[in-house]
């Protein structure tokens, strides 16, 4: 079994965005600007964008956050997306989610200029993504595909089953592993939760990509010798540690890594590839790279 070290790969790549973003403001121009538009005071959403911006500040980009209040209008944060969207200094934004329940998150991502949409959400990179052409791709599945191309992992002609549909990663993860590319060329099939007999399908799996927000859902018994597991799972589980709890993937990595091949831990897998793949994406705004 081999570990899929994400968090060495992500470096690498890191010290390169740095080295061709100090190249570019030695050219006298300005750095690449992210900025998040940040609704509210969820915990988790302000962790995730105070890693953002200091992935962005570590790179040499420029980042900023727009906050706005919980009982902001969807008017409002319209508004702000509009400002975004015309000021020439951002490259690129995002609108951090989830967002409250009054505004709707599709009117709003709908509303950011496809060019700078550094999550790959809007309908037009969906829908150029769906049709093989070139696009700013969501972070995580753009990670993960570039963790297969890294460690050579062959891909096609292989039965790739992908746990989870969401919007964010299973769905176009499902679309990339599809796709006349390599890494790619995979026959692929989506579970979801009203898939029936999964454990049937998970063991038919060469490549098990799991991305359903459930902690230890795949177990040994459900996966064949051989398999290659990327685990997207961020679950937070209670234990009985000084913190109180401890972080785990949507695999049992005790009972599935000794049949696998290769296998991305959490934490240290996935994760810091989705940053990465955030700051490429920046580049790719930055530059105009994606119409
Ligand atoms: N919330 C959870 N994941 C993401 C993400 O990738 N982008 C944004 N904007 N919000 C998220």
């Amino acid at each position: 079994m081999e570990l899929i070290d994400g968090k060495k790969v992500a470096e690498e790549i890191k010290k390169e965005i740095a080295r061709q973003t100090a190249e570019i403001i030695d050219s006298e121009k300005p750095a690449p600007h992210l900025a998040a538009i940040l609704v509210g005071n969820d915990p988790a959403s302000e962790s995730y964008v105070a890693s953002k911006e200091k992935a962005c500040r570590a790179v040499g980009f420029t980042s900023s956050v727009y906050r706005l209040p919980e009982n902001v209008t969807e008017q409002q944060l319209l508004e702000t997306v509009d400002f975004l969207n015309n000021d020439d200094e951002v490259h690129g934004f995002l609108v951090q989610l989830p967002l409250p329940p009054h505004i709707d998150p599709n009117r709003v991502i709908e509303r950011i200029n496809p060019a700078k949409d550094v999550d790959g959400f809007h309908p037009v990179n969906v829908g150029r993504l769906a049709l093989g052409l070139p696009s700013l791709v969501p972070a995580t599945p753009a990670g993960i595909m570039l963790l297969l191309e890294k460690y050579g992992i062959e891909t096609e002609g292989k039965h790739c089953v992908v746990l989870g549909r969401s919007n964010i990663v299973g769905a176009p993860v499902s679309v990339l592993m599809s796709r006349k590319a390599n890494p790619g060329n995979c026959t692929v099939t989506i579970c979801h939760s009203k898939t029936e007999n999964i454990a049937e399908i998970t063991r038919q799996a060469d490549i098990l990509i799991a991305a359903i927000g459930q902690p230890e859902f795949v177990t040994g018994d459900m996966v064949k010798n051989g398999v290659v597991v990327i685990d997207v799972g961020i679950n937070r589980v209670e234990d009985s540690s000084e913190k109180g709890y401890r972080m785990t993937g949507d695999v049992d990595f005790k009972t599935v890594s000794p049949k696998a091949s290769y296998i991305t831990p959490v934490p240290g897998g996935v994760g810091p590839m989705t940053i990465v793949s955030l700051l490429l994406n920046i580049l790719k705004a930055y530059r105009g790279e994606v119409k």
